[in-house]
């Protein structure tokens, strides 16, 4: 390890091996899956977009790629409204949906995002998160395709932010307090 952002993770939770092994084996699963159609992945920016990119490498089907980004207002992660400040370009009607989030924590944004793309009428949509939050892990919404399941400690890595930093380490780790 480096000693700039690295010297700010308290442990590595999730090693890149293991993230590159379990998108491949993800990859491969959508694929057998949805064998004979095409799919249109949408990630939710910015914190998929890692894992996004290492799924999408091992799907082997015609696939479509579109991104949102939903903010939250308000204090907290969870907390606050939705606002959708930047929409898909294409038009799903008909189409398979496959939504790629960073984190399932208290559902609400998936949520909000599948609750807005299911009144487009596609022919389905499905989620994808590279992590479930195994505590406070409401069920207003349950995820198609898991990466891990995590503890409930603030991850960083991988795509996965804290203050718009870290997102470009290639581990998920724990950040430090004194980082925070
Ligand atoms: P929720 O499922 O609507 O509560 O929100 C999940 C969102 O909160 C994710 O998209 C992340 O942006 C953020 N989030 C929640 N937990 C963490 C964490 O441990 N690290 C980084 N971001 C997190
Ligand atoms: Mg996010």
């Amino acid at each position: 390890m480096g000693n700039i952002i690295h010297s700010d993770i308290e442990r590595v939770l999730i090693t890149s091996e293991q993230l590159e092994d379990r998108a491949k084996q993800i990859g491969r699963q959508i694929t057998e899956d949805y064998k004979g159609e095409e799919v249109t992945v949408i990630g939710i920016l910015k914190g998929s977009f890692m894992f996004l990119s290492d799924v999408m490498k091992n799907i082997d089907l015609y696939t479509r790629l579109d991104f949102v980004t939903v903010q939250s207002y308000g204090n907290g992660t969870s907390s606050g409204e939705l606002t959708l400040t930047k929409d898909i370009t294409a038009d799903i009607k008909g189409k398979h949906v496959i939504l790629v989030e960073d984190i399932l924590d208290s559902g609400k944004t998936l949520k909000f995002v599948k609750d807005l793309f299911e009144k487009r009428e596609p022919a389905s949509i499905k989620i994808c998160t590279l992590l479930n939050k195994k505590v406070r892990k409401s069920e207003i919404i349950k995820a198609d395709y898991i990466g891990f399941d995590v503890d409930d400690v603030f991850v960083v890595g991988y795509g996965l932010d804290y203050a718009q930093l870290y997102r470009n380490l290639p581990y998920i780790g724990e950040l430090k307090i004194e980082a925070r």
